[in-house]
């Protein structure tokens, strides 16, 4: 069988897709892929030149659509604000006047600002449960920690911190894995939901501006003084949904990764326990070698040629990063978890005109979680092995159980 016709990313690769990836690099480094309905982009070089070439691969449709959305749900969505583009669903000039505001919300300066907060709150999420003896990491942790996180940037407190998560989460299976018709109903309230808290924000926020991130990104987007008008409004819940979704749907598997990866080669564990300045490369290297956004489409809009495949326009393609990240071409002894490895550029945060505004949040999150766990839980070890969520292109530990 071709490798494009054994892939199964949410069943036999789910777990383990890296020995595909090494194959299709060395044998079929672009494949079509009936499963995900696209051509699979594998090599480092071949990524980077899509990344690089935002006119050729347009981002309007970058993720996953697994199946076509029913009636029902269709009309659930139809509830909630009209659609409208953001960030990642943009091209060219919309791209650039979409990105600003956000950009600039999560500048060095506001994640510098967050960091005591971002301390204070990992120190008291693991002395919540210290005393036990063990814990499922996933939810006393990796998932409260950015929520917390967020709602503090955003001004928020953790009550709609839960709501946001909760509806976030449901919402992006819509997207991204196969749902019954009730499910797909319930993934669309949940989107009209989180569309609902955050318009209540954007007015209130309107209304009564303070220095938290909606207040800004509403001074940003709408015009002064004047009242804001219903399509403002959609206009800048649709980036804020963005925002919140990008904000948490990678930084939650990302820390759960994190323990996986340390645990399962404990040695670097103990390094990292006994030398904390090593952190920011393990981090850089928990990135590369785990990769939470595992995927992204983009749609060419001229014929183009990938990895000697002829595309032509209209055409659909994925681009791996966690394939990318292990391209032996790039680097060395690519399928090595080594947090001493030299740093090299990995693509986990993407390239170009689209790289993560958060990626500095993303990463002062990481440090102060592996510094705060390093020093209070040096005995840590993983007591059970680890699954995935079975959605596409996230890499999202279902529960990551620890003992100390
Ligand atoms: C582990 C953590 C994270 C990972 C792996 C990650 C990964 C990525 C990647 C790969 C992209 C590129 C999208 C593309 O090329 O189409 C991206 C964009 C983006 N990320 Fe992150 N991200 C993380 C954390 C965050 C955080 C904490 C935030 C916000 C608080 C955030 C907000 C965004 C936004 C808004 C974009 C869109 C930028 C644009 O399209 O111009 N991300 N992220």
């Amino acid at each position: 069988m071709s490798i494009g016709e054994t892939y199964d990313p949410l069943g036999s690769h789910l777990l383990d897709p890296y020995p595909l990836y090494d194959r299709a690099r060395d044998e079929e480094p672009v494949f079509w892929s009936p499963a995900v309905g696209a051509w699979v982009v594998t090599r480092y070089e071949d990524l980077l030149k899509v990344l690089r070439d935002p006119e050729t691969y347009s981002s309007v449709n970058p993720f996953t659509r697994a199946l076509p959305i029913g009636e029902e749900a269709v009309a659930e969505l139809g509830k909630g604000y009209p659609h409208h583009p953001d960030l990642i669903q943009s091209d060219g000039e919309t791209h650039a006047r979409l990105r600003a505001p956000i950009a600039e919300v999560l500048k060095a300066d506001r994640v510098a600002a967050l960091e005591p907060y971002i301390r204070e709150r990992a120190e008291e999420l693991v002395e919540g449960f210290a005393g036990d003896g063990a814990v499922e990491f996933m939810e006393r942790y990796a998932v409260p920690l950015p929520c917390s996180t967020i709602g503090r940037l955003c001004g928020y407190d953790d009550e709609r911190a839960k709501v946001a998560y909760s509806s976030l989460l449901a919402f992006t299976t819509l997207q991204s894995t196969h749902l019954t018709p009730e499910e797909e109903v319930e993934a669309a309230r949940s989107g009209v939901r989180l569309q609902r808290l955050l318009g209540e924000l954007v007015r209130e926020r309107h209304a009564n501006p303070g220095t938290d991130a909606i207040s800004t990104v509403v001074r940003l987007s709408s015009d002064g003084g004047k009242p804001l008008e219903y399509a403002d409004e959609a206009a800048i819940v649709a980036n804020l949904v963005q925002l919140m979704i990008a904000g948490h749907i990678t930084t939650v598997p990302l820390l759960g990764m994190a323990m996986v990866l340390l645990l399962t080669h404990r040695e670097q564990w103990e390094r990292l326990c006994a030398d904390p300045a090593l952190i920011p490369g393990a981090a850089e290297e928990i990135l590369r070698y785990g990769t939470p956004a595992s995927g992204l489409y983009r749609d060419t809009t001229r014929a183009a040629t990938l990895g000697g495949v002829g595309l032509p326009e209209g055409a659909r393609v994925v681009l791996r990063f966690n394939a990318a990240n292990r391209d032996p071409a790039r680097f060395e002894r690519a399928a090595a978890f080594d947090v001493e490895r030299k740093p090299g550029r990995h693509l986990a945060f993407g390239w170009g005109v689209h790289y993560c505004v958060g990626a500095g949040l993303a990463r002062r999150q990481l440090e102060i979680t592996l510094e705060t766990l390093t020093a209070r839980l040096p005995g840590l070890r993983l007591t059970a092995p680890v699954t995935f969520r079975p959605v596409h292109d996230l890499r999202h530990p279902e529960a990551v159980h620890l003992a100390w």
